[in-house]
């Protein structure tokens, strides 16, 4: 079975839509036919100032909404990223074959070092893709299913996977991207030209899985579209519906092409106000069955440990074969 190994950071209590429909949903289908891993990654999080309490419930929230969404912890291994050493301690060793310049072309980076500013921009924010690259390498995976915004980074992951076994013998598996064709991307409702992000300037664009079903309709609402009464896919120059279309097709799975034609000759307005409820009818049980879930976080603890130990033990598996190829004496 193909291993497939994915992570999202717990920066937020809530998940976003573009999280859910570019990753989680993928996640979720592909769990029957492959050897799912999937990670809260907590490490990740704290390249940018975080607080330490919400930092805790957050990465409790974002398991149960792995949980919430579908993912069933029997088939996958579910686990916190700082529960496992093993994907710091390869990072450390994948930053030596990591070029500089290679790491400063990241466009993640560069995004967000210039959001946060010089001051705020770290050592860690620089070294984040490195990290990535160790989580998904320690496992021998074959697939990652992610948004678009991660294209980058898995090519350098793929590139370090290549040197590491040029330079010191076949170690890790060179993974491949999986990434949505319709929903790679989603876009924020109210500036369908930036990607749906937890940093967005304006909450209204952003759909949250634990927003109140009700902001979520309003958000759909109001989402911003263009001065034409076409409906009509077609991202250059209506970037708003086609976004709406997208998320339409990815929640119900009818093709964009049936869409357009149902709603030939009808308003803006018919769209966005069932849009708004296919949404609200796909999230609102995610968000019920999270907010159950953190009524018990002994529990829910409970279950991340275990896929910590399963994790940890494939981890230092491959980490110590690291280990003996890059010279290291063995620890009796
Ligand atoms: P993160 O936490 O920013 O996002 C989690 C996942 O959501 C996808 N995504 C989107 N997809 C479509 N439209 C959007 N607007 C949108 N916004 C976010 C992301 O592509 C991602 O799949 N570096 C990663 C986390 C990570 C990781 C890993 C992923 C760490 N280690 C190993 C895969 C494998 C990140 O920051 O994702």
């Amino acid at each position: 079975r193909p291993i497939v190994f994915s992570g999202m950071q717990p920066s937020s209590g809530s998940l976003h839509l573009g999280n859910y429909l570019g990753a989680l949903v993928n996640w979720v289908a592909l769990q029957d036919e492959v050897d799912p891993i999937y990670c809260v990654v907590d490490l990740h999080a704290i390249t940018v100032a975080q607080d330490p309490a919400e930092l805790r419930t957050q990465t409790r929230f974002t398991a149960a909404q792995y949980l919430a969404a579908g993912i069933d912890p029997e088939r996958s291994t579910l686990f916190v990223q700082s529960h496992v050493p093993a994907h710091a301690e390869l990072a450390w060793v994948l930053s030596t074959i990591t070029g500089f310049g290679e790491a400063s072309r990241m466009t993640q980076f560069k995004d967000k070092s210039a959001r946060h500013g010089a001051e705020a921009t770290t050592v860690g924010l620089f070294t984040y893709p490195v990290l990535m690259a160790a989580d998904i390498l320690l496992y021998d995976t074959n697939l990652v299913p992610v948004g678009d915004d991660q294209r980058q980074h898995l090519e350098l992951t793929r590139d370090l996977a290549g040197r590491f076994n040029s330079r010191f013998g076949e170690t890790f598996r060179v993974p491949e991207a999986y990434i949505p064709e319709e929903a790679a991307r989603i876009y924020d409702l109210q500036d369908p030209t930036s990607k749906m992000s937890k940093s967005a300037a304006s909450d209204s664009g952003l759909v949250r899985l634990l927003d109140d079903p009700a902001v979520t309709a309003k958000k759909f609402k109001s989402a911003v579209t263009d001065a034409e009464r076409e409906i009509r896919y077609d991202p250059a120059t209506k970037p708003g519906i086609s976004n709406l279309l997208d998320i339409y097709s990815t929640v119900t799975g009818t093709p964009i092409a049936d869409l357009e034609q149902s709603y030939a000759g009808r308003g803006y307005g018919d769209l966005k106000k069932d849009l708004a409820e296919v949404v609200v009818e796909r999230l609102s049980p995610i968000r019920a069955r999270t907010l159950e879930l953190m009524e018990d976080p002994a529990e829910l603890d409970r279950l991340l440990a275990h896929g910590a130990d399963k994790a940890a033990e494939r981890a230092e598996r491959k980490l110590a074969d690291v280990y003996d190829r890059v010279g290291f004496v063995r620890r009796r």
